[in-house]
């Protein structure tokens, strides 16, 4: 039986389907040209957005599984952590549903659906849930990136997380200096691809700390001060590149080194990773070389599912339902600064 999943927490109008572990569809707008303008998020435009997209993409959805509301087995939305007015928009439409259909409704923490989301994979998406195996998990987005230990299915830890920026947010502030279009990790990563990321020396912050923690702001305001001092270098295409793959080595460094130590501290035989960032074609090449040389197996989230879908928090949702998971109430709230526990 199919359950129906919101996704409304940032900037991503999401609706999935989903049914025994497959992703039947998976309708995602984005709002990325819309804050592009303002160089980030705007939260009042970022909730109209979702007002306005929300019927017609869970329209598409439900439209391209063949599935009716009537058939639906259960509904689910992200609950939280997220911008409030734009939670708010998924899950109280959700709730509506699940009051109308009188199905069962599950509030899914935004970093837990983003826990399974490297599992969804192949043609059609699908969980494999039957390779499932302890991990160290990286979550690393626009808003977040932490560690978590995921001991066993729907058991997790969070090890550490960024105790300032988060590294899209350090990617979107030096595409800014260095005046690129919003959001600048695409754009980064676009361009570093012509540069050598030994040209330039960035500090590689909470490196050598024993800490699962993450912090990147040190490394954006040094950026900040070195083009304030070698301003010709803005002007220069060749060492733009450059530049842009110093500061993207700079911070895959850092993320990839503190996730395998994690890994092999905890003794895990896999690593995933997920979130915006795991687009990176700089992280993704260097997990894969750094998991290949310590034996480890690693899931990275395919990219279309990287950034923010509902198909990650309906096919956690569905997992919860099997597992007879308490449900959320119909009157429960958003829980916008929702710590993963
Ligand atoms: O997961 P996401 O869509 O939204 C949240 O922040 O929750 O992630 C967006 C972030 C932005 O900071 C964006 O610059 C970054 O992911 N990003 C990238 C790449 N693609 C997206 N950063 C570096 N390289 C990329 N290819
Ligand atoms: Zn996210």
């Amino acid at each position: 039986m199919p359950l129906l999943a919101f996704e409304t927490s940032c900037d991503e109008t999401s609706v999935a389907v989903v049914r025994d572990g497959y992703v039947l569809w998976s309708a995602v707008s984005s709002q990325i040209k819309l804050h592009a303008e303002y160089g980030g998020v705007v939260p009042e435009l970022a909730a109209r957005e979702h007002l306005r997209n929300l019927l017609p993409v869970a329209e598409a959805a439900l439209a391209g599984a063949g599935v009716k509301p009537h058939q639906l087995n259960a509904v689910a939305a992200t609950r939280g952590p997220g911008l409030p007015n734009a939670l708010l928009v998924g899950f109280k439409a959700a709730q509506g549903m699940a009051f109308v259909l009188r199905k069962p409704f599950f509030g899914i923490h935004h970093h837990e659906a983003h826990l399974y989301s490297p599992w969804i994979t192949g043609n059609p998406l699908a969980a494999e849930f039957g390779a499932f195996e302890p991990n160290v998990s990286l979550i690393v987005s626009g808003g977040h990136t932490m560690l978590v230990h995921v001991e066993s299915e729907l058991k997790h830890r969070v090890l550490g997380s960024t105790i300032d920026d988060a590294a899209g947010e350090c990617f979107d502030k030096v595409g800014k200096l260095i005046g690129l279009p919003y959001p600048g990790g695409p754009e980064i990563d676009r361009l570093a691809r012509l540069g050598n990321p030994k040209a330039y020396d960035f500090p590689r912050p909470l490196l050598r700390d024993a800490t699962d923690d993450f912090s990147f702001s040190g490394l954006k305001t040094s950026v900040r001060y070195f083009l304030r001092d070698h301003p010709e270098i803005a002007e220069d295409a060749e060492r733009i590149h450059d530049l842009c793959a110093s500061v993207q080595a700079a911070i895959v460094e850092v993320l990839v080194t503190k996730t395998l130590r994690a890994a092999k501290r905890l003794g895990v035989g896999c690593v995933t990773a997920s979130g915006g960032v795991t687009c990176n074609r700089a992280l993704r090449a260097s997990l894969t070389a750094g998991c290949r040389e310590a034996g480890l197996k690693l899931r990275l989230a395919e990219p279309s599912l990287c950034t923010d879908n509902a198909a990650m928090v309906g096919i956690l949702a569905e997992r919860k339902l099997m597992n007879q998971s308490e449900e959320t109430s119909l009157d429960a709230e958003i829980m916008p600064g929702w710590e993963l526990e």
